[in-house]
């Protein structure tokens, strides 16, 4: 077997089921899950109507790189969406079957072994656990950069020497961030530019939470409209990921698309020949109609503004809460250990959140998830209630 596959860490959920395992809840406390970043609203009826209607398409092979209407369909999203003035929906866009499976396909497709036995793919810390297991079998090393309050949750490129980024061939970066809520501004994306020109490494741009934020007015930056903003042509060495799973409440439908160098989608698309991961014509069907309507998300947005709201006016007074800049978790730093935290917590008010540390690596001599945990505000506005009073209870119990 792989050798690799033996350093590919545990899931945090797995750890979380140790860390519970025994805990007894109050006996009659109903259990409320907050670990999972799972979107719980209603797929909308258009989407599933669309689904039905198109079944007939299960008769045919799905070609790799999608119809034509669905590339079409993310590219008129796209500008709309940023206001792009270039993306070719035949060589810079490729449907994916949802973006996990396409963040971790890309260092694949991506890290170079010949130019160098030691490449490194670089992470930020607390992240998505696919992006380390996406580099360990790529036989890269994964690095991480830190996000810590004192820096808003930005990733600091400085940490880095020079002799890191040399050898680095690929960056992940996720914006808005997950767990944090960052979203990276028009000079952060400046620097990492500026980098990958400077060492010519490709950036994957996780926009997976992209469509939840919670001013109307303010949808966060995204990778390719801050190149286009910063006068670049042609996204050189950039590609996003984006999905439909949170934007349309759709995560079973496996649906999102990649988008940017059209020299790295190329490639990219050669390798997903092989990887046989097309998406079902049905799926694609269904997606077409999700993207080109944007007033269920102006409503899902409006369900999860009222949850934050709920749930903060309960939390405020007992906990270091802020509203996040976008996606829907608070990232709260616990008073002492976060494991503790989740375990106590669990047992006295039946509710499950999420310990940072299971989120982050140690990095720079800590592990930036400490002390925090990661709270889902993805459940009902009454259970997202009922939970931020039994955190409070606990907390103020303590
Ligand atoms: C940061 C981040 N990226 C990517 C994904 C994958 O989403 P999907 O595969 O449903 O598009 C998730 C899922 O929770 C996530 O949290």
């Amino acid at each position: 077997m792989n050798p690799r596959l033996d350093r590919l860490q545990t899931y945090p959920f797995q750890k979380l089921s140790a860390l519970l395992e025994g805990a007894q809840p109050k006996p009659g406390l109903r259990p409320i899950p907050l670990y999972i970043g799972e979107p719980k609203h209603d797929t909308p009826a258009f989407i599933k109507q669309t689904l039905c209607d198109s079944l007939s398409g299960l008769a045919g092979y799905p070609a790799t790189i999608g119809t034509p209407e669905l590339r079409q369909a993310i590219a008129g999203w796209l500008k709309r969406r940023y206001g792009l003035n270039e993306i070719n929906a035949n060589t810079q866009i490729v449907p994916v079957a949802g973006t996990r499976e396409a963040l971790f396909a890309i260092a694949q497709a991506v890290v170079d072994t010949e130019k160098d036995v030691y490449p490194i793919v670089v992470s930020p810390n607390p992240f998505y656990q696919i992006y380390e297991g996406a580099a360990i079998l790529a036989n890269a090393q994964p690095v991480f950069l830190n996000n810590v309050p004192q820096n808003k949750y930005a990733c600091e490129w400085d940490s880095l020497p020079s002799t890191v980024w040399q050898r680095v061939q690929l960056i992940y970066v996720c914006s808005p961030g997950n767990p944090t809520g960052h979203v990276m501004d028009l000079d952060e994306w400046r620097a990492l530019f500026e980098l990958s020109d400077k060492y010519g490494f490709a950036i994957a741009s996780d926009e997976c939470y992209s469509e939840i934020y919670f001013d109307e007015a303010k949808p966060p930056l995204g990778a390719l409209e801050a190149a286009q903003k910063l006068g670049r042509t042609g996204y050189p060495r950039l590609i996003v990921f984006s999905s439909l799973s949170k934007r349309s409440n759709v995560p079973g439908m496996r649906s999102g698309f990649v988008a940017g160098d059209a020299a790295i989608m190329k490639k990219y698309l050669l390798y997903r020949t092989y990887q046989g991961c097309a998406m079902s014509l049905p799926i694609q069907a269904a997606s077409v109609v999700a993207w080109q309507d944007e007033a269920h998300v102006v409503e899902n947005r409006r369900l999860y503004r009222e949850k934050f709201d709920t749930a903060l006016a309960i939390l405020e007074p007992v906990l270091p809460v802020e509203k996040p800049e976008a996606a829907f978790y608070l990232w709260v730093r616990t008073p002492g250990s976060d494991t503790v935290f989740t375990r106590r917590l669990f047992e006295s008010q039946a509710v499950s959140v999420l310990p940072g540390s299971y989120l982050a690596r140690e990095a720079h001599g800590v592990n930036p998830g400490t002390n925090h945990v990661r709270i889902a505000l993805v459940s009902s506005t009454e259970e997202c209630a009922e939970s931020a009073r039994r955190i409070r209870d606990f907390v103020t119990s303590q």
